[in-house]
């Protein structure tokens, strides 16, 4: 099955993001072949920063200001789901002051780009345990997904605090204190039980995923719902990660024959 076909039962978008036709021009790939959910690796802050001579913060403040221009185009596109990975469960490890640096950015991130999503009409989600966050940045979260929650556009998910094991450790726990309850047998467990306890229920599971800054490792993103996700590594840093580069990754996947496991028919 190709890119296409898959998503030829997509369902026309309600409202005409702006753009479309000049960005849909632009990429030369027909609408039927574009990904309904991207998800990316905002990898290379701290590298590209350095390549500067600059400090890693530098990298972090470039690296959010490019979130704007990628979200505004894959809104333009009419995706219908952009995730990102902002903050890790795992990058606790890092300095208090880079940890303080990237909370505070996000803080500022969400207050500044609230009108921005609004204009695009662009539905804010957080994935990710709230335990552990910012009483002030829990309030910019819950605040940015109130306002936007009546959009009917893309769907910008955002990972802050975000574990893929931690999220299947959380459905896990859940399924079992239903089981435990008497709602649901064992036996009655399947694959979609599963998802439909994760953060991302009801969502699509991404189609294409995209790390920038060369690294070859997945790092605890999203493990269950990238089974059979396109892949997509690119040197370019994520300071530097273009409208342009975003093109070149969603022509790349407008040629990759999917298969989930099947073996296509000849001429497929
Ligand atoms: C990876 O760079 C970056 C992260 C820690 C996550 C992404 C964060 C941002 C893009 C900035 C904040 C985002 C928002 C939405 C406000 P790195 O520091 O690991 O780079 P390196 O591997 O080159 O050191």
């Amino acid at each position: 099955m190709t890119a296409s076909q898959k998503n030829s039962e997509k369902a026309p978008a309600a409202a005409a993001a702006p753009g479309f036709e000049q960005s849909l021009a632009r990429l030369g790939v027909t609408a039927e072949s574009l990904p309904r959910h991207v998800a990316i690796i905002m990898d290379g802050n701290g590298r590209w920063a350095r390549a500067q001579g600059k400090p890693r913060i530098f990298g972090h403040e470039q690296g959010a200001a490019n979130v704007r221009q990628i979200v505004t185009e894959c809104a333009a596109l009419r995706l219908d789901m952009l995730t990102l990975y902002a903050f890790s469960t795992e990058n606790w490890l890092r300095s208090r002051s880079e940890v303080d640096f990237l909370m505070d950015l996000l803080l500022r991130f969400l207050a500044a780009e609230r009108q921005t999503m609004m204009q695009n009409n662009v539905r804010f989600m957080p994935l990710g345990r709230r335990e552990g966050l910012d009483k002030r940045v829990l309030e910019e979260v819950d605040r940015t997904q109130r306002d936007t929650a009546g959009n009917t556009g893309l769907t910008l998910a955002l990972a802050i605090n975000y574990g893929a094991r931690a999220e299947i450790t959380d459905a896990v726990r859940a399924i079992a204190e239903k089981v435990q309850r008497g709602e649901l047998r064992p036996g009655d467990i399947e694959p979609e039980t599963i998802s439909a306890h994760l953060y991302t229920a009801g969502h699509p599971d991404p189609d294409l995923l995209i790390r920038t800054a060369a690294e070859m490792r997945i790092s605890n993103f999203l493990l269950w719902q990238i089974s059979y996700a396109e892949l997509y590594v690119t040197d370019v840093c994520w300071p530097q990660f273009s409208v342009e580069e975003l093109h070149k990754a969603l022509r790349a996947y407008a040629h990759r024959t999917r298969k989930f496991g099947d073996v296509p028919a000849p001429g497929k």
